[in-house]
């Protein structure tokens, strides 16, 4: 067989491309706990503990899995409008929110241009950036982890394209003020604000679409609505904005049973928000006990996590060992900046009930 050197076909800036860090299946995390998968609990993907709908689960059973999913997504984006009250040609969905980061690095960055991220965040945005070639700049937040918009200021320059701001931020929880999203949009930089947990807090600056055309906001079913594996989300911009989407994007990004799912979903959504609302009197409740614990304090959410901030690097890992080898899963991360601290999910009242009482034993 000749020699293909496949290797260097590759492109240049994807050959040794920093992957992204995922959270692994259950079937891997029992096995690693050696306990069976129905005993695990696990809090280390900001998954919904009550899972979807019932009527999401039966729509799913019943889509006829032989079409084509439609590629203008008409009955998708006429139920988000009604759910959201944006207008059908300000909506559109991707294959999870994940997708449309994607397709917006995709619309939006050639090699060399430069992403501006408040570090810590949700590292998909780095990733797809250096997928993408470009630059990231991580602007460190403050000691609060609010976002530092000096540093922005100084850092803003001919090549920078993108400004990324997750609120309520993943690990960290906490919001950005609409004030501070004014100031990032008169920039006139692309400004993408994710709102994965928007159901959580309530707090949106989707109503400043039709002012801005830079501003996008990304929203998702995962969360909320218990669809994290069938990976639908869905983002609000301007309708010039979608018409370019549209034009990029695979023309079935929505598989059949995710839209039949989001469709049914909305219908029940006052179900959902019911276990909403439990979720976040459950983060109440368990912040209410971190706080009070020795050894371990948590920083105030907005979404359904919380990030625990232990003394040092040694204890984050000591405890986070602790408790996966009793079963429970939590998240923990190599930055620099959060190598003393790990997320948790929240779970049912029993799976926090158990996470207190592991916590309570690995830190006497
Ligand atoms: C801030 C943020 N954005 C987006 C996502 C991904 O959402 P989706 O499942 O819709 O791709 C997550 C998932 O954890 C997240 O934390």
């Amino acid at each position: 067989m000749p020699q293909s050197n496949i290797e260097q076909k590759i492109r240049g800036h994807l050959a040794n491309v920093q992957a992204y860090t995922p959270v692994d299946p259950p079937e891997l995390l029992a096995q690693q706990a050696g306990i069976p998968e129905s005993e695990i609990i696990k809090l280390n993907g900001n998954e919904n503990p009550y899972g979807p709908s019932p009527a999401a689960a039966d729509a799913v059973a019943n889509v006829p899995l032989h079409i084509y999913p439609d590629p203008l997504q008409r009955k998708m984006r006429q139920a988000l409008s009604e759910y959201t009250g944006a207008d059908v040609p300000s909506i559109i969905a991707g294959a999870g929110s994940d997708e449309l980061i994607d397709l917006l690095f995709r619309l939006f960055i050639e090699p060399g241009d430069r992403i501006l991220d408040f570090d810590p965040t949700f590292a998909m945005y780095a990733f797809c950036a250096r997928v993408a070639g470009g630059t990231v700049e991580l602007i460190q937040r403050d000691e609060l982890f609010d976002i530092d918009m000096d540093a922005l200021r100084d850092s803003v320059d001919e090549k920078t394209k993108i400004i990324f701001v997750s609120s309520p931020n993943n690990p960290t929880g906490n919001l950005v003020n609409e004030q501070k999203v004014e100031e990032l949009l008169d920039t006139g930089l692309v400004v993408v604000i994710d709102e994965a947990y928007y159901e959580f807090c309530n707090q949106t600056v989707a109503n400043l679409v039709p002012k801005h055309d830079n501003l996008v906001v990304l929203r998702t079913m995962s969360k909320w609505a218990g669809l994290a594996g069938l990976r639908v989300g869905y983002g609000i911009m301007s309708p010039e904005l979608v018409d370019h989407i549209i034009d990029i994007k695979s023309p079935y990004n929505v598989n059949v049973a995710a839209e039949a799912a989001l469709l049914a979903s909305l219908e029940d959504a006052p179900a959902l928000l019911g276990n909403v609302a439990k979720i976040v009197s459950e983060r109440d409740r368990l912040n209410a006990v971190l706080e009070d614990m020795p050894g371990i304090t948590p920083w105030p959410s907005e979404g359904n996590f919380i990030l625990c901030q232990l003394a040092n690097s040694e204890e984050a890992s000591r405890v986070y060992e602790a408790l996966a080898s009793r079963g429970i899963f939590v998240r923990n991360f190599g930055s620099e900046r959060l190598q003393d601290t790990f997320r948790v999910a929240i779970g049912t009242p029993d799976q926090t009930d158990a996470f207190i009482a592991a916590l309570k034993e690995i830190l006497k």
